[in-house]
């Protein structure tokens, strides 16, 4: 089992409470307003005055939060995701919703030659803890790059402080059932798996230079919650 294959468990224990996505929302009216969709909705204006026939993929697509957010606006949308499940309420809320969208129960990692005028990262990249899954996810992005991912704050105690959670050295390590096969390391003299890259601010900047990007533009909020999260804009360097 890779240690991102998990998900599904996670969405089809959302299904059975009767919610439509990631973060529990109870209809899919309500993805629209998800801060994903309102981050974009900032600037997707400045980027694409216009829409029709631009091309957009949504990584990690989930339930299709941002995938119909995108489809709404007038994009012609693909989202992917691992989670088999996820994608079967992403295709329920798009019906719901009456758009057009494509959805696709996939790899990200094992994906190639994608093409698209806009990526999105929809909370996907902070789940590829592995270094060459990040490089992979880099390689798959368009010119064009919206990002959203969790970013390390001083004061990490909110998520550690949570039973089956520890960050230690950027990785935020999970405890997890016996059943699942993951590649289990002793923190700390717990079994654990790596289950999200969180980096620093400089560290994340550096390795989006590093895979060939620029930043145009990005901010940093601070959660209640933390980790903080990143949300910009990046663009391959020619
Ligand atoms: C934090 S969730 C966000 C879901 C959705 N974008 C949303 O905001 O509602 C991250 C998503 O990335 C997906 N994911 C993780 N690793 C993946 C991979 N290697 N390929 C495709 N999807 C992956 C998970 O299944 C999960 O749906």
């Amino acid at each position: 089992m890779k240690y991102y294959e998990m998900h599904d468990e996670v969405y089809e224990n959302i299904s059975r409470i009767g919610k439509v996505s990631w973060d529990g929302l109870d209809t899919a009216e309500e993805l629209f307003n998800h801060e994903i969709n309102l981050a974009i909705a900032k600037r997707v204006d400045h980027y694409f005055p216009k829409k029709e026939n631009k091309k957009a993929i949504d990584f990690g697509c989930g339930t299709g939060t941002v995938t119909l957010y995108l489809a709404n606006l007038g994009f012609e949308v693909k989202g992917f995701d691992i989670s088999p499940k996820a994608i079967e309420m992403a295709n329920e809320n798009k019906t719901a919703l009456k758009l057009n969208a494509e959805f696709k129960a996939c790899d990200l990692t094992q994906l190639n030659n994608l093409e698209a005028d806009l990526t999105v990262d929809s909370s996907l990249l902070h789940c590829l803890v592995e270094s060459e899954h990040r490089r992979k996810f880099f390689d798959l992005c368009s010119d064009l790059t919206f990002i959203h991912t969790m970013i390390e704050s001083e004061d990490m105690s909110e998520m550690t402080g949570r039973e089956h959670l520890t960050f230690k050295d950027g990785i935020l390590w999970s405890t997890g059932p016996d059943r699942w096969e993951m590649d289990w390391h002793n923190i700390d003299g717990r079994k654990m798996f790596k289950h999200r890259r969180i980096s620093s601010e400089k560290g994340f900047l550096q390795e989006v230079e590093k895979n060939g990007f620029e930043v145009l533009e990005y901010d940093l909020k601070v959660n209640e919650k933390n980790p903080c999260t990143l949300i910009g804009w990046i663009k391959r360097k020619k």
